[in-house]
């Protein structure tokens, strides 16, 4: 392997490949209480390709059993050599409290992605208001970094709202960016003050009136929001209520919506995805696995891999994370995706397993 700390030209490297490498943990630092930055490289050869504000599938290895867990990148792709996810270990978290109490320098695990639509890259514009609570600062977080390096005179209006001021992740950072940045216009709000924080700034609630504080120019933006759903949810409102052109507004969610169109899943047995086929059911060969399986009306090429035995790995199984793309080598599908998967891909035969239904005879690399 290549000295981690020489110096190869970016024309010398190669994309990472999350199908074959493993992402090594190169640091773990400290924001707030309960959060945490988890720095990754691959190999010296190798940089990450992405957009700001997309996110990544980590394959946690716990000897309970192995966890998918997906988190925005709160890096920036103008920084290729590495990516971090921040992280807030909830009381109810599996996933990242394992990230918490086991994940050490020099680890490593596997990944999938990056995926997702929540990027300026898909939805330029002149202005931005970016509305965050809580967590939901890291995919702003990567934009923010992006426009700091590519685009410092990105017009910005950038509200964050934390519980507490101690709560306000990157708040250096950011108070750091606002006096470089010339058209950021950085607000934080906290829910309460703190005795370990003079707290001069917004306290409460967002509402109409401090919406247009922040942004009086509101309708001339493309309005991004990632937090908590009942944060979302009252954004939603004022916007509404405001007479907001909601095409102009995106938020991040990992709750993906449901899929009106697509028959409710069938449980496979392996009898009816290796046996005797179920009435209806369309062949499906998995190529590298020399598999054939019958795959039943409704079932997706996903739970049909499942019941035969070939592994394909999955998070989210809605369409949304990217996990499951595999390559669909012939034949047709149906597939209902929620934006994991990019046009490019679709036009080079990536499929996503899990909301994938065959029209025919469909051959799978996997
Ligand atoms: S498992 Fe997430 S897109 Fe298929």
């Amino acid at each position: 392997m290549t000295d981690p700390g020489a110096h190869i030209p970016l024309d010398e490297m190669k994309p990472w490949n999350d199908r074959l490498q493993l992402l090594e943990v190169i640091g773990i630092a400290d924001e707030a209480p309960e959060v945490k930055t988890f720095t990754f490289r691959a190999d010296a050869r190798t940089w990450f390709r992405y957009q700001p504000g997309q996110f990544i599938t980590l394959e946690l290895p716990r000897t309970e059993g192995v966890l998918m867990r997906t988190y925005t990148l709160a890096s920036s792709p103008s920084r290729p050599f590495a990516i971090a996810v921040t992280v807030k270990a909830q009381p109810t978290s599996v996933g990242t409290r394992w990230m918490f109490d086991h994940l050490k320098l020099g680890d490593r695990i596997k990944a999938f992605g990056p995926a997702g639509r929540f990027t300026h890259c898909a939805h330029p514009a002149s202005k931005y208001l970016f509305l965050s609570g809580g967590s939901g600062v890291t995919p702003m977080m990567s934009m923010l970094r992006w426009f700091q390096d590519c685009a410092p005179a990105t017009d910005v209006a950038f509200v964050h709202c934390a519980h507490r001021p101690e709560d306000i992740i990157f708040r250096k950072e950011l108070e750091l960016l606002d006096g470089r940045m010339p058209r950021l216009a950085l607000s934080f709000m906290v829910h309460e003050r703190s005795k370990r924080d003079c707290w001069s700034g917004h306290v409460g609630r967002i509402d109409a009136a401090r919406l247009k504080l922040f942004a009086p120019d509101l309708h001339e933006r493309e309005v991004f929001c990632c937090g908590p759903e009942p944060f979302m949810a009252v954004v939603r409102e004022l916007l509404g209520a405001a007479g907001f052109d909601m095409r102009h507004y995106q938020q991040e969610s990992f709750g993906a919506p449901v899929l009106e169109d697509v028959p409710a899943p069938q449980s496979a047995t392996s009898e009816e995805a290796g046996g005797s086929p179920a009435e209806g059911a369309t062949p499906v060969l998995f190529a590298l696995s020399a598999v054939e399986a019958e795959c039943p009306p409704g079932q997706t090429i996903l739970q049909t891999a499942r019941a035969c035995g070939v592994r394909i790995a999955s998070a989210c199984e809605s369409g949304l994370c990217g996990t499951c793309k595999v390559r669909k080598l012939s034949g047709d599908v149906t597939m209902n995706d929620n934006g994991g998967i990019l046009d490019e891909e679709i036009d080079e035969g990536f499929i996503l397993a899990c909301c994938s239904h065959p029209r025919g005879k469909v051959e799978i690399e996997a």
